[in-house]
């Protein structure tokens, strides 16, 4: 008997065909919305899934789902994961690294260079048929080229941003980690170790491209944006959690800070209504990643997880390890 797998959300024909070789599919192709409990009730019998990052696999789902033994996110981030509980569970956990990491570096420059030139803003301006005449101060925006950015959290995408950032652009880049990168890739990415005060002190532009967990909710936050320049940018394509979206909503209209990008929110799909008031940030819907090879790439790496896994015993990109 082939194992049976969950397909959480629509995916690529040929991905589901690739997986139907091996499995038997449960899909929901027609995008149905899961309440919890349904969420539960398709996963009760399945022996794999493949998740994105809306679909939670926590402990209530874990002991409802007993059969349950690797769950592939198709995405690098694993935060709808409780990793601890599937290890105790017995349930591997996958994700989608490096095939990712381009394309969101990619739209992490973009999502920058778009608020600071105030790119949506003016868009809005010109389609509402307001632009009448040549201005010498008509929506100017920050300098992207020649600037200072700051990276918050120096992973592979953060690396990636920074070299656009260097190579492209001229920027001097600043980053704060945990820990410093060796001397060697600091000098090839000419990317410099600071504190994280110092980073929000000194930087143009902020990037936060950090993993979320607890230990990092809501690390920016009044304090930190209170030490921005008040000409300065924020962008966020890590997770809503990192940022503390009251105090960024305050300190966007208070004039605290120039502009934010925004490609995540707290609560996602769902945001804070407040956002729509506000001129000054780029809004996107947890797009990063998404372009058509890439998030193809994506598929295929979370069904090739599940076929190795299940096939050989041992998948290709593991975030757990669970005895057989
Ligand atoms: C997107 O946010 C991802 O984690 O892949």
């Amino acid at each position: 008997m082939k194992p049976r797998i969950l397909v959480a959300r629509p995916i690529f024909p040929q991905v589901l065909e690739k997986l139907a070789r091996h499995f038997e599919v449960r899909a929901n192709q027609e995008d149905a919305t899961w309440t919890p409990q349904g969420w539960v009730q398709a996963l009760a019998d399945c022996q794999g899934a493949l998740t994105t990052g809306a679909d939670p696999i926590r402990a209530d789902v874990l002991a409802a789902c007993p059969d349950l033994r690797i769950c592939a996110n198709m995405a690098v981030g694993f935060n709808n994961f409780d990793v601890p509980a599937m290890t105790a569970a017995k349930v591997l956990a996958t994700n989608t690294p490096d095939v990712l990491t381009e394309t969101t570096a990619d739209f992490g420059f973009a999502l920058m260079m778009a608020t600071a030139r105030r790119m949506t803003e003016s868009e809005h301006y010109l389609r509402a048929g307001l632009w009448s005449q040549w201005r010498y101060d008509l929506f100017a925006g920050a300098e992207v080229h020649g600037s200072t950015l700051g990276i918050l959290g120096m992973g592979r995408i953060g690396q990636a941003i920074a070299r656009r950032g260097a190579l492209g652009f001229g920027m001097k880049v600043l980053y704060h980690n945990r820990s410093p990168l060796p001397a060697q890739t600091e000098a090839d990415l000419g990317a410099r170790w600071v504190s994280k005060n110092e980073l929000f002190e000194q930087a143009d532009h902020v990037v936060l491209v950090l993993p979320y967990s607890p230990a990092v909710h809501h690390i920016v936050g009044a304090a930190e944006l209170a030490l921005m320049k008040p000409t300065a940018t924020l962008v966020n394509i890590a997770r809503g959690g990192i940022v503390d979206e009251d105090a960024l909503m305050a300190a966007l209209r208070g004039g605290r800070i120039s502009a934010a990008g925004l490609d995540v929110f707290e609560g996602e799909p769902a945001f804070k209504p407040g956002w729509l008031a506000l001129k000054n940030v780029v809004l996107t819907p947890h797009i990063a990643s998404a372009t058509m090879a890439t998030r193809l790439k994506m598929a295929d790496l979370a069904a090739d997880n599940l076929i190795a896994f299940f096939e050989q015993g041992r998948a290709i990109t593991p975030l757990n390890e669970v005895a057989a």
